[in-house]
């Protein structure tokens, strides 16, 4: 009888050994400490057992139990902790990696070239003035001294809000250049002192609009960046030393600028100016299609028309005001070709600025 239990504990504690998960632990409980286990059905037996056996046999019984009881909660602990260290395993991290770098954003070559921009002209004493982008057809065009029927009128070249069916001769349209702001700027400065305005000195940025096809080489919106100077006695010369003096700030002391006679209602000479190819130097390549030259602002002398529009009389006052595309200027400096890059968000082409 004790031969069997020593065996009975033997066979158990052995299959023990090799357990390594919960389940078979449970199965292993019942096979060996359940009620139908070899050692339980030794406590059924033993009234059949002799008054000397039975105290002998009952106490080594109990002793088998409470060893296999223990070893079977020290398995079950040890096989808890065996868990517990392969969850922590699995949720380890490593401080001293590095971590993922945040992606960064950054400006659109547009803004970043009208930055430069301000800066520059900023240091010249002009101040930003910002008007706005919806404007009606007087400010657009009237006072500008667009006469009547001048082409860009036509429904062809302006986005209108209201065709004017209600407002007559003066229906509202997107701003088709920044020079409307010249008035608004002109009529607010004037308002502070009307007998005797104060000069003005500002650059109106800004989106336009223009009711075009979309190409390569334009766009129905864009930027314009737009200089005023009104004061007393200020003359063409005042205009060309500015000029030639941004171009060389913007794009290097060494380039050399041009003015060739232009055209535009409300500037009176007219005027538009070129740099020396920056790319080529003058030499002639593909950007300044070999003439070595880049036209980069239209300008001229404020016209007397739109001086008195503006609240400024043109007997004691004159000024000087010119238009650039921020965009095209922006072309030119990176080589791009395709003015269609700007709207069309694409990260490959913001990536590379
Ligand atoms: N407004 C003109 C344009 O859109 C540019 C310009 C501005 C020309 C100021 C002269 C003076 O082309």
């Amino acid at each position: 009888m004790i031969e069997q239990l020593e065996q009975i504990e033997r066979q158990a504690l052995g299959e023990l050994e090799s357990i390594q998960d919960d389940e078979a632990l449970q199965r292993w409980k019942v096979n060996h400490l359940g009620r139908s286990s070899p050692l339980m059905k030794t406590f059924d037996g033993l009234g059949k057992l002799t008054k000397e056996e039975r105290p002998i046999i009952g106490r080594r019984a109990n002793e088998v139990k409470r060893s296999l009881e223990a070893a079977f909660e020290e398995r079950n602990q040890g096989l808890r902790q065996v868990a517990i260290q392969r969850a922590l395993a699995a949720e380890r991290l490593d401080v001293s990696l590095p971590g993922r770098p945040a992606w960064r954003g950054r400006l659109h070559p547009t803004t970043q070239t009208l930055r430069e921009m301000y800066r520059v002209l900023g240091e010249m004493g002009f101040q930003v003035y910002l008007s706005r982008e919806v404007e009606s057809d007087e400010m657009n065009f009237q006072l500008l001294n667009f006469p009547p029927n001048h082409p860009a009128r036509e429904m062809q070249d302006s986005f209108y809000v209201d065709t004017g069916t209600q407002r007559g001769d003066n229906p509202i349209l997107l701003r088709t250049h920044t020079s409307p702001g010249q008035i608004r700027a002109m009529r607010e400065f004037a308002a502070l002192n009307p007998q005797d305005p104060p000069p003005v000195r500002i650059i109106l940025p800004g989106m336009c609009f223009r009711y075009e096809q979309i190409t390569y080489r334009s766009e129905m919106q864009f930027n314009q960046l737009e200089g005023l100077a009104v004061g007393r006695q200020i003359t063409m010369g005042d205009l060309k030393g500015t000029l030639s003096d941004f171009a060389r700030r913007m794009f290097g002391q060494q380039v050399r600028s041009r003015f060739r006679a232009s055209h535009f209602p409300f500037t009176e000479p007219s005027a538009e100016m070129d740099i020396e190819c920056f790319v080529c130097g003058g030499e002639g390549c593909q950007v300044c299609k070999r003439s070595g030259w880049l036209e980069i602002l239209g300008c001229g002398m404020v016209h007397p028309v739109v001086l008195r529009n503006g609240g400024y009389d043109p007997e004691r006052y004159s000024g000087f005001a010119f238009g650039m595309g921020p965009e095209r200027i922006t072309m030119l400096r990176h080589k791009i070709e395709d003015i269609r890059y700007f709207w069309a968000n694409d990260p490959r082409f913001l990536e590379q600025f």
